[in-house]
């Protein structure tokens, strides 16, 4: 497994493109859902998509604190209910985090990283998660959907600042 660079917004023009589907899960789809687990972890993230690491493909995983990782390939969100106003951060937006509405409850469905169809009901964190990673597969962060300039904000104190002390998303 590798730690791979996580790519930035705006340098990056992979983030805001739109995904192409998987046609088929080889080694290669193995060998990134590894890379991506690592580099996830090493970025004390709860998600990642495969964009964010250069590879515009339809791939995400998630890890909820305390759970293991989740690789969802071609994931679509079947249904959305509900709402939820969730402070977010991404790992391809440093130094910000921003305040934003995100449905309460999702069901995705897609398949394992063996192929395996897959059907997931979420809230809280983990459909948070799903539709952030999600959104990065067809361009958008969450940065769009910020409703006004005074919801996003930026980290004064990085160093200083811990998961614990203020728990939010960067995936
Ligand atoms: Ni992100």
């Amino acid at each position: 497994m590798a730690v791979l660079p996580i790519c930035r917004f705006p340098d990056n023009p992979v983030l805001k493109q739109k995904a192409k589907r998987v046609p088929g899960i080889d080694g290669s789809i193995q060998k990134l859902i590894d890379d991506m687990i690592e580099t996830m972890r090493q970025a004390n993230g709860v998600g990642l998509a495969a964009p964010q690491v250069g590879v515009s493909l339809r791939v995400i995983v998630v890890q909820m604190p305390g759970e293991e990782p989740i690789a969802i390939i071609n994931p679509e969100i079947v249904k959305r209910t509900g709402e939820q106003e969730v402070t977010e951060g991404c790992l391809s937006v440093p130094g910000h985090y921003g305040e934003i509405k995100r449905a309460a409850e999702v069901v995705v469905k897609g398949k394992d990283r063996r192929g395996k169809a897959i059907r997931i009901k979420a809230t809280g964190l983990m459909a948070e998660a799903l539709e952030h990673e999600i959104d990065h597969l067809n361009g958008t962060l969450y940065i769009d959907h910020v409703e006004s300039p005074e919801k996003l904000h930026k980290v004064e104190h990085p160093m200083t600042e811990t998961k614990d002390a203020m728990p939010r998303l960067e995936t």
